[in-house]
């Protein structure tokens, strides 16, 4: 750490503040780092790990992006990262960022949150900066939180230390970062939505993320209130769930009228208007889809209570997608008989693709499903070291197929695609599921050569 350069605090050090503290530290200006960052957790288990892991330049979670990794390891060599507990920490900061989890609890059908959390985090800050630091909220929100809740609540904190203080520089600024393969560049790769309480604090975001961010290539986009970018960001997710929960439907009809799914879809992708269209799949993971369609409801509930609409189609979309595992569980009953004696193997615990993520897992919740009527089941990922869990048996390799009367192909780990699966299948006789489209084609062609029953999801042609 030096003195001339300017300080950074990111508040959580999670799957988002984790990669976004690289991305600040490892920004350069003729060729030497522009900041010094400080990443701050909660001194929990989890945290004090995380803090231990960074500090020790180990990473604190498995990842397959290279790009993630490099810059770890040139960061921590630069020695301009450092991780803590400290919340004083804070009153060194030009920049906080914050990146914590803020979570949805349904109460029966009804979205609630608890602000208390969140604003404890705040409070950790505005106890500490200093009075002109900009804080940039980067956690998914209800809209209206950081102008409503969040600004007069950190002006509060500030004036008992400064009792003159007019204002905070406060802006929202949203992550789209994607854990997998391109973690690091979508960040610093990757297009950015924000919007600041005011013209001062749009201008010192705009001013900051321009250092971080490619934005010659992927230009930033200022929107006129911090509302305004909090609703693109729920409403942006509230979108693809509502894609993919759309798209659950005719996933069930393709497999009762016995047609391809992801034929259909194909062909209908060449419109441009209709490029994105999901596809069928096991079900809906992770931290983001399964709350943010949520957000709206309890904007209009806890914020600003109002009642323009019931989300029916958010909330809903939330629902069916909870749902899907469902799928899986009524393709591998209709094709098994007397569960009671037979053994399953889960390939693929995280909620997506080359992520060490469990959080909200569709695996997780089949698992859940099926232990209830089969004598054992079983799990492999190859992005887990360990997972602890008294519903299923972690396998750390990948065990023998023929111990198992049922197969299901749950996640399409990069890994996974890797595997030859006609020849690791080539002697078991029982039903094997690809529940999100994980085989190739010629992998399908092989498989149905061999003794198997083979399934897929959205392919009512097999
Ligand atoms: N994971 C994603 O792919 C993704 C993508 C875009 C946006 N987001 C959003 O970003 C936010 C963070 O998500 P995440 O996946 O990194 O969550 P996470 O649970 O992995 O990390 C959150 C971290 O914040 C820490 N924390 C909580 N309260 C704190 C406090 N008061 N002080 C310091 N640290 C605190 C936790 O201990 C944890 O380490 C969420 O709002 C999420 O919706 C996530």
């Amino acid at each position: 750490m030096t003195k001339n350069r300017k300080t950074v605090c990111v508040q959580g050090l999670g799957f988002v503040g984790f990669a976004m503290s690289l991305a600040v530290a490892s920004a350069k200006k003729n060729n030497k780092p522009l900041y010094d960052v400080v990443g701050i957790d909660l001194e929990n288990e989890i945290g004090k790990k995380r803090i231990k892991d960074i500090n020790s330049g180990k990473m604190p979670f498995k990842t397959l992006d290279d790009n993630l990794s490099n810059t770890f390891e040139e960061v921590h060599k630069e020695g301009n990262l450092i991780a803590s507990s400290s919340t004083d920490l804070f009153s060194k900061a030009d920049v906080i960022i914050v990146d914590i989890n803020f979570d949805v609890n349904l109460i029966g059908e009804f979205p609630e949150v608890d602000f208390a959390p969140l604003k404890n985090a705040i409070n950790a800050i505005g106890t500490n900066m200093k009075p002109n630091t900009l804080v940039i909220i980067e956690t998914t929100v209800p809209p209206g939180t950081t102008s409503e809740i969040l600004y007069p609540y950190l002006l509060s904190l500030l004036k008992k230390r400064f009792p003159v203080l007019r204002k905070v520089n406060l802006a929202h600024s949203y992550e789209r970062v994607m854990p997998g393969k391109n973690y690091f560049k979508s960040i610093t790769d990757f297009w950015r939505v924000y919007a600041g309480i005011d013209s001062e604090s749009a201008k010192k975001c705009k001013n900051f993320l321009e250092t971080i961010i490619n934005t010659d290539k992927f230009p930033m986009r200022e929107l006129n209130s911090t509302t305004a970018s909090e609703t693109a960001k729920v409403l942006e997710n509230s979108y693809r769930a509502s894609n993919i929960a759309f798209i659950n439907e005719w996933g069930l009809f393709a497999e009762s009228v016995g047609i391809n799914l992801f034929e259909v879809l194909e062909a209908i992708r060449i419109r441009p208007t209709h490029s994105n269209i999901r596809q069928p799949g096991l079900g809906v993971g992770g931290y983001c889809l399964t709350k943010d369609p949520l957000m709206g409801i309890v904007s209009c509930n806890q914020i600003f209570k109002i009642n323009p609409t019931d989300f029916e189609v958010s909330k809903k979309s939330v629902l069916i997608n909870s749902q899907m595992p469902k799928n899986t569980l009524d393709l591998i009953q209709k094709n098994v008989s007397s569960t009671k004696d037979k053994s399953v193997l889960i390939l693929g615990l995280t909620y997506r693709e080359d992520v060490q993520d469990t959080r909200y897992s569709p695996s997780l919740k089949l698992i859940e499903y099926l232990r209830k009527n089969f004598k054992k089941i079983s799990a492999h990922d190859p992005m887990l070291r360990k997972i602890d869990h008294n519903e299923f048996l972690f396998e750390k390799d990948l065990p023998d197929p023929n111990d198992f009367d049922v197969i299901v192909l749950a996640v399409s780990h990069s890994q996974y695609k890797e595997i030859n699966f006609a020849s690791w299948l080539e002697r078991f006789k029982g039903l094997f599921i690809d529940s999100n489209n994980v085989l190739s084609l010629n992998q399908i062609s092989n498989l149905k050569k061999l003794n198997l029953k083979l399934r897929i999801i959205g392919r009512g042609d097999i």
